[in-house]
């Protein structure tokens, strides 16, 4: 694991997409797996100024979100389909057909995990994935649990989750208590991992998944075991690290 120490969130953002474009240049036809949230956002400006300025090429990417919202459509503003076009789709000359979100209106959670499962074995599996850290340890959405799922799956979120995500909502009503969300399984296939993280609110958590025990009680504590990870951290998220 290699943990890349940025001095605040928008250098952290500048060296994920630096991370994110190399992958691109490298392999123009790369699949890259794909977070929402607010870590990622400066990721993604940087994205859209690089595909600007004639650097980046999405013409052959194809994408692979990690989950969304049971219940919200792909036009409510809310999901997380609707955040990948504003934040960065619309934005880049991705093929939108080649941009895969779980579908949040599939009320059969078998079927929609099953079809989630499929795209992404069909994909070919994922060349970089991109993963936030949630204040209790998920990734995706992978909440704390006694065992670790693998594959696609409908997650009852927590009350933590629950909370942090009401942020962007009106009224706590209206936050969604459930998801689809890929599976580790299927995140620890990606080849490569990158982990940014954000702010000291995260700076406990972030010690405990990377410097802890390994256990599905901190789900993304399972990295630990992945070959290939760079966490890139500002340094407020960063400043339980040297201890
Ligand atoms: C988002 C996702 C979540 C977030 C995590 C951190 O697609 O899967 O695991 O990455 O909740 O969220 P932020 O970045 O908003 O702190």
């Amino acid at each position: 694991m290699r943990i890349i120490k940025a001095d605040h969130y928008d250098q952290m953002s500048r060296i994920a997409a630096n991370h994110i474009a190399a992958q691109i240049i490298l392999k123009p036809d790369s699949v890259l797996g794909l977070a929402t949230g607010s870590s990622p956002i400066g990721a993604y400006q940087h994205l859209i100024s690089m595909y600007q300025a004639g650097d980046l090429d999405f013409s052959n990417v194809t994408s692979i979100n990690l989950d969304e919202y049971k219940g919200l459509s792909p036009k409510d503003d809310q999901s997380y389909r609707y955040f990948m076009n504003t934040h960065l789709f619309d934005h880049i000359n991705i093929n939108k057909a080649k941009t895969y979100v779980p579908d949040g209106l599939e009320a059969d959670p078998q079927k929609a995990c099953k079809d989630y499962d499929k795209i992404i074995e069909n994909c070919g599996g994922i060349d970089l994935q991109l993963l936030g850290l949630g204040n209790n340890g998920h990734i995706g959405f992978n909440e704390p649990a006694d065992a670790y799922a693998k594959g696609v799956h409908c997650v009852d979120l927590t009350q933590s989750t629950i909370e942090a995500n009401s942020r962007f909502f009106d009224s706590f009503d209206k936050v969604p208590k459930q998801a689809y969300t890929m599976g580790i399984g299927s995140i620890m296939q990606a080849k490569k991992i990158l982990v940014i993280v954000s702010g000291g609110a995260k700076a406990g958590i972030l010690k405990e998944a990377f410097f802890g025990p390994i256990t599905p009680k901190v789900p993304a504590s399972v990295l630990q075991l992945h070959n290939d990870v760079t966490v890139i951290a500002d340094q407020e998220a960063a400043a339980l690290l040297d201890q």
